[in-house]
């Protein structure tokens, strides 16, 4: 037998629960109605809601980036749960529209709170950035390395709009919502289970082609409107609505849980008619479906946890309640996570 040279130490503990304690949200000032966006494009305000559900959205000032947005809604979060911001662990941000290349938007968002106890980092999995973020918090909190993390969607999505394509530049608005996400011995609720599924073969169906390494900026992928989504809206809304419904069903049956079990029942905040097909197919009642898309649009990433945010402010969650978050994005990514709401 060798002879042991180390005493190595064990870090992991047992598995704890990753429990939200704390959320927020920030909206930026400027509201662009469908009114006033029929005056840019060729729309109009029926055509709009009858299409989406969206009856306006916000608009971030030329001033303020992600970050901007992300760390307004993090102090918030933060006063919210009443944790100080050299408590936090870990920063993860899901966002496309980062302030820049490099350094991340995580990093960004740790110097303007003063977050200075963190390690920080970006995911990119489009509109499923939040349920996706929430799920890697949770799995470094449950195996004990992280005891307090900070999860965002921040997003600018009104610098990536193409605002002469009005088949897309109507549907989608800037946002941010964070949530503070804390251990707690096992067995006290919090994010109970999380699937997530990924299709690349999809992927060219809802895209950004330029700006990263495969086209990087220059006249003519600006000339060629590159920096700006790309989008087959058909596609995209049948997809959505079946990768939602099937993920969403099978994240109730891993829980052994029923729709009727539910008190809220979150979807990515997309497209009304989305919202509508998926309630059809998963069933249980309207009011169990939160939805706040008329006044945001499809802010991506930010959407979940603005919408969570929301029904918690307005004491839609009490201590107990079992929330289904779903969500669909560019990639294709989709993914459900079954949330135990403990706060509050
Ligand atoms: N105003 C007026 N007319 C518009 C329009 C607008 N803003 N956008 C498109 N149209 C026109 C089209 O040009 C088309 O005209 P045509 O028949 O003369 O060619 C007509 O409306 C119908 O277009 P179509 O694309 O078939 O409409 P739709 O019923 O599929 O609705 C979307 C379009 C984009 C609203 C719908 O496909 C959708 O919601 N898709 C999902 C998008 C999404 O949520 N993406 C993000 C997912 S994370």
């Amino acid at each position: 037998m060798t002879k042991k040279t180390h005493d190595l130490k064990r870090i992991r503990t047992t598995p704890l629960d990753a429990v939200i304690i704390g959320t927020g949200a920030y909206m930026p000032e400027r509201i662009l109605t469908n009114d006033e966006l029929s005056t840019m494009v060729a729309t109009s305000n029926e055509w709009i809601e009858s299409r989406t559900g969206i009856r306006e959205r916000r608009i971030a000032s030329p001033e303020q980036a992600s970050s901007d947005l992300g760390a307004e809604a993090a102090r918030r979060a933060l006063a919210n749960a009443r944790v100080q911001a050299d408590e936090i662990d870990m920063i993860v941000v899901a966002t496309i529209t980062p302030d820049m290349g490099l350094p991340n938007t995580g990093c960004l968002i740790q110097q303007k709170i003063g977050a200075h106890n963190a390690f920080c980092f970006d995911i990119e999995a489009a509109c499923s950035g939040f349920v996706y973020a929430l799920e890697i918090a949770s799995q470094f909190i449950s195996n004990g390395t992280v005891k307090t993390a900070l999860v965002l969607g921040a997003e600018k999505i009104s610098c990536i709009t193409d605002w002469k394509d009005r088949s897309l530049c109507v549907l989608f608005g800037d946002g941010a919502g964070a949530a503070v996400v804390q251990a707690r011995p096992a067995g006290t609720g919090g994010v109970i289970h999380t699937i997530m599924r990924s299709d690349g073969r999809l992927g060219d169906l809802l895209m950004l082609p330029g700006g990263g390494s495969r086209h990087p900026a220059s006249h003519d992928t600006v000339s060629h409107g590159l920096h700006y989504m790309k989008m087959d809206g058909r596609e995209v809304f049948k997809h959505a609505v079946t990768c939602m419904t099937s993920v969403a069903k099978d994240v109730l049956t891993a829980c052994g849980l029923k729709v009727e079990d539910l008190k809220l029942i979150i979807p990515h905040q997309a497209n009304m008619r989305i919202v509508k097909a998926i309630g059809d197919r998963l069933g249980g009642k309207p009011e169990q479906y939160f939805v706040n898309l008329d006044k945001y649009g499809n802010t991506s990433a930010a959407s979940v946890i603005v919408a969570l945010d929301e029904a918690s402010r307005k004491n839609h969650l009490k201590k107990g309640d079992l929330v289904l978050l779903v969500a669909f994005g560019g990639g294709f990514t989709w993914c459900a996570s079954i949330v135990e709401w403990c706060h509050g």
